[in-house]
């Protein structure tokens, strides 16, 4: 009698390279593990550069049309199909696929090589230019693209990418499948005909912003605030920079692989001395996170705004949440820009274990409120330190907030 292979899953991952497909994949394995269902990734990637190492980099071997690139490819794609195979039939129940599987005809092949047992397709979709440029950049460090100067490691990376551009055809006919807009983590589309085993549980996967270890920092003093100056973009002061070093080396044995922050000096500043103790650090600094724009009141001392513009300063002290700066934005209207940062900073961040957000006091209250519910009128009086920094943990099974000293 053939064995009964219905409660055994095969998850395939659908999409073009750096449309974060290997970040879902472990997210998926990592907490289909913790609850306890035993998970494994199969990905052709990493056995591509296990078995070839450096020449598979070159884009001409991702040319459809090159045959020996294509049989090789096939030839790797089948051997982690039955590695997959064998897991399943040995214990595992979930394996996941993760491949670019971008044709019909090979996702065809694993519907019939995985006959009997159920199988999720899931394709990843994300054609934000910035993130895929930040994305690419990130990848071109791979030992894969060791021989190659920077800007042709990204050439050649980007020409993989039009080779599967070329074969590319979008989930369509699978009987079970799912859309996720992968920066966003948001289902496009969804058509589950058969019961997909733990279907409810990976739902919930998809859609849920997670990040182990958010290390959420305030630039250190700059000029501006010793004198209470809002917004502009002044350096920090001898004691900005030693709050910089301390967090440095606070942070020296935690390994931070990306530090996100403004595109202002004050938060570069902070953030560099940081990365200086990293053996292996990036800083990406993202518009999104930059201050609140107070428009007309920019460079202004509250002080200032008080008496030269009082309407500007008893309005925003009535509604602090919802008042708009003339000429400038407000918490309410801010609000959508900080999540696009957020979600960008965990696209880009591939759920790495420790990342690091150096911010300002308004960003940063957005970025708490973004995890932690708080009441609106709430959070624009948050406390955001100089000298303390909040931990963040926010995953399906755990949810955690320290305000933490680091001196
Ligand atoms: O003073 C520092 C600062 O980051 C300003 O640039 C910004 O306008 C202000 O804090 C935000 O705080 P609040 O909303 O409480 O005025």
């Amino acid at each position: 009698m053939a064995a009964d292979n219905s409660d055994k899953l095969c998850i395939v991952m659908v999409g073009l390279p750096a449309r974060g497909k290997s970040t879902i994949a472990r997210k998926l394995r990592e907490n289909l593990t913790k609850d306890r269902i035993p998970s494994r990734i199969f990905n052709n990637g990493q056995l591509r550069r296990r078995i070839r190492g450096q020449d598979t980099s070159s884009p001409e071997f991702y040319d459809p049309n090159n045959e020996a690139g294509v049989r090789l490819r096939e030839r790797i794609a089948l051997t982690n199909l039955d590695r997959a195979k064998r897991f399943l039939n040995s214990g595992g129940q979930v394996a996941i696929i993760d491949a670019t599987n971008v044709s019909r005809k090979r996702r065809q092949k694993i519907e019939s090589f995985f006959n009997g047992y159920q199988i999720l397709f899931i394709e990843c979709i994300n054609d934000d230019e910035e993130i895929l440029d930040t994305s690419i950049r990130h990848k071109v460090r791979l030992p894969e693209f060791k021989g190659l100067p920077r800007e042709l490691a990204i050439e050649s990376f980007k020409r993989r990418i039009d080779y599967y551009k070329s074969i590319y055809s979008p989930l369509e006919k699978e009987r079970n499948f799912v859309k996720l807009d992968s920066l966003n983590n948001r289902i496009l589309m969804e058509e589950i005909s058969t019961r997909i085993p733990f279907y409810d549980l990976i739902r919930d996967f998809l859609v849920t912003d997670s990040v182990k270890n958010l290390f959420l920092i305030r630039h250190g003093e700059t000029y501006f605030n010793l004198e209470d100056r809002i917004g502009g973009d002044s350096s920090l002061t001898p004691k900005g920079l030693r709050q910089a070093q301390a967090l440095a080396q606070y942070f020296k044995n935690k390994s931070i692989p990306f530090i996100f922050t403004s595109k202002k000096k004050r938060t570069i500043e902070t953030a560099e001395p940081i990365r200086d103790l990293q053996p292996n650090c990036s800083i990406i600094p993202l518009e999104e996170f930059n201050e609140i724009n107070s428009g007309v009141c920019e460079c202004m001392t509250y002080e200032e705004i008080r008496t030269q513009m009082p309407e500007v300063y008893y309005a925003r002290k009535q509604d602090k949440y919802n008042y708009v700066y003339p000429g400038g934005e407000g918490y309410a209207t801010m609000k959508e820009r900080v999540d696009r940062g957020i979600k960008k900073a965990l696209f880009l961040s591939g759920g790495a274990e420790n990342i690091m957000i150096v911010g300002h006091r308004a960003v940063n209250r957005m970025i708490l409120s973004h995890f932690l519910y708080r009441r609106t009128e709430d959070v624009p009086y948050i406390y955001i330190p100089q000298d303390k920094f909040y931990h963040i943990v926010a995953t399906q099974y755990k949810k955690l907030f320290q305000l933490k000293p680091y001196e």
